[in-house]
């Protein structure tokens, strides 16, 4: 065999074998991978009253029903960085990260909801901050809607129950997208399934709804009529705008419980009714359909006249699909589902429609007043899982986060966490080809945890709540953070330690 026939039998055979060969990663950065930290309005600003702003359905919520807030608090003051925003950002930037996620706060802007009042104070408000952020050289991330509704609008019965809506919520994105055009990744909507089941269903978030089976799916399918209002009118009348907008869509890992079939089953159900509910009208079209088909054949054997699941026309279906330029993904836990054998055919509920019993390994550590458990590999499995199911997007990790109880500046188990999860999300690009972007850590600081007050602690910086100079204390992972956004490194030898059991 001629030399030049060997030599390209034989680089013909490396370059095949090389695309077969899954890439071991190193714990490099890729190129364009962005590390980011977020904040959102409602948990941070304070200044709930001042400077002309209006109260949201939070403000009411708190102060009506501190019960429901762990520790009786609310977020009138917060981490007031309403005033001190300056410093928050200087914060930020010393991280060295390059993305900065923030909320908007909707009745800030329009005090009771409508735009036909403009609050040129709160305009100030974010114009200075956004050219704070950009004053540090990053990237301003504005989420539009972060769950505070304006109280005037819920008073008016326009909420996430009510049709009505979606044109106020488009009218409130299109002054937003046209007055701070600086924005440089669009989020229209924060977690639409955490504020439909919680808000709706549960009624431990505003507006605070124990639902009885329908409030959920009307939610959704508001939620989701909104995600594609507010991107059409977006492209339609800023074509000129380069901004990317996706909703920041919540997926949590869900593994069956055994490796029975129901189990399988299970756990598969409750995958498509959480992440499935949002994902698939974005990017397939239509619920999913084993969602129409549970919900459906439920309602059919309780005789009950009225659908449950909001049915979208076909013009629906098709603005919704496609109202994304990437996918947001806000991750927090894993559980292990079981089928619930036993649901009461008549008693409508959107946990009897799943039908599944969640729980965590005894040997995971579980964090959030009971809600999120540390399994980092579950973040690699549900980017795999998205790719297969919803095709090959790009994918930001807009929330990832872990939280302590505030009482030491050692965070060490923040540290093994981001090493350990982002090792993962690492190992997803390399060796699946899921194509993430980056991650913005949630959060830049410890703040306001909606139903859990200030007893979970998320932040890189620590602030005692009750003390007056709220002075902002660097944790230890705020220098890991920072050191890790320089050298874009990490060792990855041991991206599942054993994390201990519970506390
Ligand atoms: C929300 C954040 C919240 C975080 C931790 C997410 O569901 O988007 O606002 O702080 O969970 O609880």
């Amino acid at each position: 065999m001629a030399f030049s026939m060997r030599f390209t039998i034989l680089v013909l055979t490396i370059c095949s074998l090389s695309e077969q060969t899954p890439k071991k990663h190193n714990g490099h950065f890729p190129k364009h991978f962005l590390l980011g930290a977020g904040t959102s309005a409602y948990q941070v600003e304070g200044a709930w009253n001042l400077d002309g702003k209006g109260p949201s359905i939070w403000d009411e919520f708190a102060h009506k029903h501190p019960e429901r807030i762990i520790d009786h608090s609310n977020a009138d003051v917060t981490i007031d960085t309403y005033h001190r925003y300056k410093e928050d950002i200087a914060l930020a930037s010393s991280l060295g990260i390059k993305l900065f996620r923030f909320s908007f706060s909707w009745p800030r802007i329009f005090p009771n909801g409508y735009n036909t009042t403009i609050n040129p104070h709160g305009v100030k408000f974010y114009k200075n901050f956004i050219r704070e952020i950009l004053k540090y050289d990053m990237i301003p991330v504005g989420t539009i809607y972060h769950w505070d509704l304006p109280l005037q609008l819920y008073n008016d019965g326009i909420d996430w129950n009510h049709p009505g809506i979606v044109n106020h919520i488009v009218d409130y994105a299109r002054y937003v997208i046209k007055t701070f055009p600086e924005v440089g990744i669009w989020v229209s909507i924060n977690e639409p399934h955490t504020l439909c089941h919680l808000g709706y269903s549960i009624g431990v978030l505003a507006p605070g709804i124990k639902g009885d089976g329908k409030q959920e799916y009307m939610c959704a399918y508001l939620t989701l009529k909104s995600i594609g209002a507010i991107y059409r009118m977006y492209k339609k009348e800023f074509p000129h705008y380069k901004a990317k907008m996706a909703p920041a869509l919540d997926c949590q890992w869900i593994e069956p419980k055994s490796n029975s079939k129901e189990d399988e089953e299970a756990a598969n159900r409750q995958r498509e009714f959480k992440c499935g509910m949002y994902y698939h009208p974005i990017f397939i079209g239509d619920w999913p359909p084993i969602v129409k088909e549970r919900i459906e054949s439920r309602r059919l054997k309780a005789h009950i006249k009225e659908p449950r699941l909001p049915k979208f026309t076909p013009e629906e279906i098709e603005y919704i699909k496609g109202s994304a330029d990437f996918i947001g993904l806000n991750h927090y836990y894993t559980a292990l589902a079981e089928d619930l054998k036993e649901s009461d055919p008549n008693v409508m509920s959107y946990g009897n429609d799943v039908g599944t019993v969640n729980s965590f390994k005894p040997s995971w550590i579980v964090e959030n007043n009971g809600l999120f458990s540390i399994v980092p590999d579950g973040v690699r499995k549900v980017l795999n899982w998205i790719k297969k199911n919803y095709g090959d997007h790009e994918i930001l990790i807009t929330e990832l986060g872990v939280t302590e109880d505030g009482s030491s500046l050692n965070d060490n188990i923040r540290i093994d966490f981001f090493t350990d999860y982002i090792c993962n999300i690492l190992s997803a690009v390399y060796e699946d080809e899921v194509n993430v972007t980056g991650v913005i850590a949630w959060s830049l600081m410890d703040s306001f945890e909606w139903s859990n007050g200030y007893k979970s602690h998320f932040g890189f910086y620590n602030i005692n709540i009750t003390d007056p100079n709220k002075t902002r204390k660097p944790k230890k992972s705020a220098k890991f953070f920072r050191d890790l956004s320089q050298t874009r490194k990490l060792t990855c030898d041991k991206p599942n330690r054993d994390w201990p059991g519970p506390f």
